[in-house]
């Protein structure tokens, strides 16, 4: 199986520290006949390790699905602008107040990964106008990525429609012989919540139940999916009478921090590797 790392963004919730502890479960992409879903996007760790032939790749955050369409389409002027923009403190805030609306796509791009490599902890959070209000972090984890990067992340978006969306209408589109994987944000009232970690923090239990739903009637179509989720019991209530499995290592109580028994589990439709 093919599966590299492509770490470009920090994300919220991101799964590149735990793939070796999700991957197991999912099937490779030789297996996937149709397309590849992902309808919490995200940082993408996911779709990056399974490297898939086809993709739909969907998220309701803007700003994080105008990143992946301007490095796709221009991934060295991204990383030229990028480049320019000053380290400082004072520079940050700066960037960080420019309206994006009306901007062309490689400057805003640009100016998500700057805000996203120089905030602090990569956290992602708006206020109540939609304006990304994390505080300057410093400038350490800049340097991390690199042109080739970019130009990696580009070449592998080539064959994927990128779309941001609510995730049901995008699970609604699926047909047999795709695959869904889902990792929502987690249970309001647990960490996630509590750090306004999410862009829209309010995925509230009758979110679970309308995702619960969705992938019912992709079910109904003969579609596997497999999801990533807190083992909260509302939560194993709900998606009863599926596969569930324990993922053995997850971000605990400290956001960032790994440990064991994170109380998260992967709930899949089927038992085995697909064939
Ligand atoms: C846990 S994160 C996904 C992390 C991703 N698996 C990764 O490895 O980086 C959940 C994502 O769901 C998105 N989201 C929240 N509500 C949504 C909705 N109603 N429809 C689609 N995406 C949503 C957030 O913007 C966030 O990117």
């Amino acid at each position: 199986m093919k599966t590299k790392k492509v770490s470009f963004i920090r994300y919220p919730g991101g799964k590149q520290r735990i793939l070796n502890y999700i991957i197991p479960f999912l099937p490779s992409s030789e297996m996937i006949k149709g397309r590849f879903i992902e309808p919490f996007l995200g940082s993408g760790a996911i779709f990056f390790a399974l490297n898939p032939e086809r993709a739909f790749l969907t998220d309701m955050n803007r700003e994080l699905i105008d990143l992946y369409r301007g490095i796709r389409r221009s991934p060295l002027k991204v990383w030229e602008i990028y480049k320019s923009f000053p380290k400082t403190k004072k520079a940050y805030y700066e960037i960080r107040a420019i309206k994006p609306a009306g901007r062309d796509l490689t400057f805003k791009a640009a100016r998500t990964l700057y805000l996203n490599r120089t905030c602090f902890k990569g956290m992602w959070r708006h206020n109540s106008n939609g304006e990304f209000n994390v505080g300057y972090g410093g400038e350490d984890r800049r340097w991390v990525i690199n042109q080739t990067v970019l130009k990696d992340v580009s070449d592998r978006l080539k064959n994927a429609i990128l779309k941001c969306s609510d995730f049901e209408e995008v699970i609604d589109e699926s047909k047999k012989g795709d695959f869904i994987f889902a990792d929502p944000p987690y249970k309001p009232g647990e960490r996630e919540l509590l750090h306004s970690h999410y862009v829209y923090g309010k995925f509230g239990y009758s979110e679970y139940q309308r995702l619960e739903r969705a992938l019912k009637r992709a079910s109904n179509r003969g579609v596997k999916w497999a999801i990533t989720i807190s083992s909260h019991p509302d939560i194993l209530d709900l998606f009863g009478g599926n596969n569930i499995v324990p993922v053995l290592r997850g971000t605990g109580e400290k956001p960032g921090i790994l440990t064991n028994n994170s109380g998260e589990v992967i709930i899949r439709n089927y038992k085995e590797r697909l064939q």
